[in-house]
């Protein structure tokens, strides 16, 4: 048996509230723009998923069993405000009430994601989402209400699922624009709104309360394809514009020297106005939050000239032989995890939270329990080099969250791409009686967890 992490480490799991809940038309919940997307040949639509939204009790008895002590979880903006800037609905804060309480009747704690791409339908189709400031200011009622209502439960919080995610060529398919979006100010301008809210909706839970608010990020490790000093600088500038720029904000308010350099060089304007300042100047974060599932590398030979950093792996992006990588190839790179923990930490100094890390697989369609042993590797290659941050370079960690770990859909709603300890009875095109039967690795992660951290074999 290796060593135990510190007492109070947070094991468990993570979860969207789209991949999960269902109940599309329950509980006075308003559309989201998720909820028109037909089911495909690769995805089923959205309205029952793995049905959260009636099975919750029983879910979270599994996660119990499994020996966790933490569940991050994700409100739905359009469940609590069906307009996402009109009348709240009581009826869906009492729902995410219940399930807080269940939690914790539990011994799970649980933590706080305010917005997962979900962007409620209305707003969506009347203001084009996070490029428009009124969606800026929806959010932040948004946020205030909630800290208002949970903060003294929920101790744990984060604003924005992966935030960097706003500053990719894909920002306006988080953002909830339905139009436009795809130019270089558009990125831009997404990054700011997104930022700034933050900034608001952190401050405020600051200023009330005692829970503790992060920033997240989808912390991918890039790498330079060759020692070409290209490469090199090419790995070192995506960096810079995809994480370092948004750390820069998270802990000391302000963004990146070079991006703001960048910004003025290239004339890309982001609508700024005075009140951000403000809200940048008070803002700070308590730990710093990261999804990690594998790495990338960069041939900057492949970007064409004239390209922002922020879309240099649209073109970039080349196959790694020295690492592995599953059917989507995704690759598997313990190392890297390693790496972004003591680098953010080393730079950083604020504790470090993995809320999400797990591997897709397409797994047999079967109720006979799965033998997943593939995914135990992945998990323990992980903790391991989680481990190793911790033990050997010091770095701060609050906890480790596993992704989907009751099977969910993926993002693009694909029950093929199954990241769970426990299999859940349905496929894209059926839905079946979606009952939850443990794989091999449920007994594993049990282990892991109950002996926090010292038994990974
Ligand atoms: C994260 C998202 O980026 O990756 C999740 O927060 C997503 O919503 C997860 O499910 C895994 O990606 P995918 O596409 O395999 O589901």
């Amino acid at each position: 048996m290796s060593q135990a992490l510190p007492t109070g480490f947070l094991w468990g799991n993570s979860t969207s509230s789209m991949q999960t809940e269902g109940g599309q038309h329950e509980g006075g919940r308003g559309p989201s723009i998720y909820d028109p997307r037909p089911a495909g040949p690769n995805n089923m639509d959205w309205a029952v998923t793995i049905d959260e939204y009636h099975r919750y009790e029983e879910d979270f008895d599994l996660m119990q069993q499994m020996g966790m002590n933490c569940y991050r979880f994700q409100i739905g903006w359009s469940r609590v405000c069906p307009t996402g800037d009109g009348a709240f609905n009581e009826e869906g804060i009492a729902f995410y009430r219940a399930q807080i309480k269940a939690l914790i009747a539990r011994g799970i704690t649980p933590m706080i994601c305010l917005y997962h791409f979900d962007m409620p339908l209305a707003l969506a189709e009347k203001y084009n989402g996070f490029l428009s400031r009124h969606v800026v200011d929806a959010f932040v009622r948004f946020g205030k209400r909630m800290v208002d209502e949970f903060a003294d439960l929920v101790p744990y919080w984060i604003t924005f699922n992966e935030q960097n995610l706003y500053s990719t060529s894909y920002a306006r398919v988080y953002a909830g624009a339905l139009e436009g979006g795809e130019s270089d100010a558009a990125i831009y301008t997404i990054t700011h709104h997104v930022m700034t809210a933050h900034a608001q909706v952190a401050n405020y839970l600051h200023a009330k309360t005692d829970a503790k608010i992060g920033g997240m990020l989808a912390y991918e490790e890039c790498y330079p394809a060759t020692n070409n000093p290209r490469d090199i600088l090419y790995a070192r500038q995506i960096n810079e514009f995809m994480n370092r720029n948004l750390l820069d904000v998270f802990v000391h308010g302000h963004y990146s020297n070079e991006w703001l350099t960048f910004t003025k060089t290239h004339r890309l304007q982001f609508d700024w106005q005075d009140s951000d300042q403000d809200a940048f100047d008070d803002l700070y974060s308590d730990f710093i939050a990261f999804s990690y599932y594998r790495s990338h590398s960069i041939d900057a030979s492949r970007v064409p000239i004239n390209t922002i950093p922020n879309r240099y792996l649209d073109y970039g992006m080349v196959h790694n032989s020295y690492t592995q990588a599953n059917e989507w190839d995704w690759n598997v790179d313990p190392l890297g995890f390693r790496d972004i923990f003591t680098r953010v930490y080393n730079e950083y100094h604020l504790p470090m939270f993995a809320i999400e890390n797990g591997i897709g697989i397409r797994e047999p369609d079967t109720t006979e329990q799965i033998q997943d042993d593939y995914r135990i590797d992945y998990h323990r290659q992980h903790i391991q080099a989680m481990k190793d941050a911790i033990e050997q370079d010091g770095v701060e960690v609050i906890g480790y969250l596993g992704w989907g770990l009751i099977d969910i859909p993926s993002s693009g709603g694909n029950m093929d791409k199954r990241y769970g300890a426990v299999y859940v009875n349905r496929t894209n095109s059926e839905i079946r009686d979606l009952r939850r039967i443990p794989k091999k690795s449920f007994a594993w992660f049990k282990q892991v967890f109950e002996s926090n951290g010292a038994a990974l074999r």
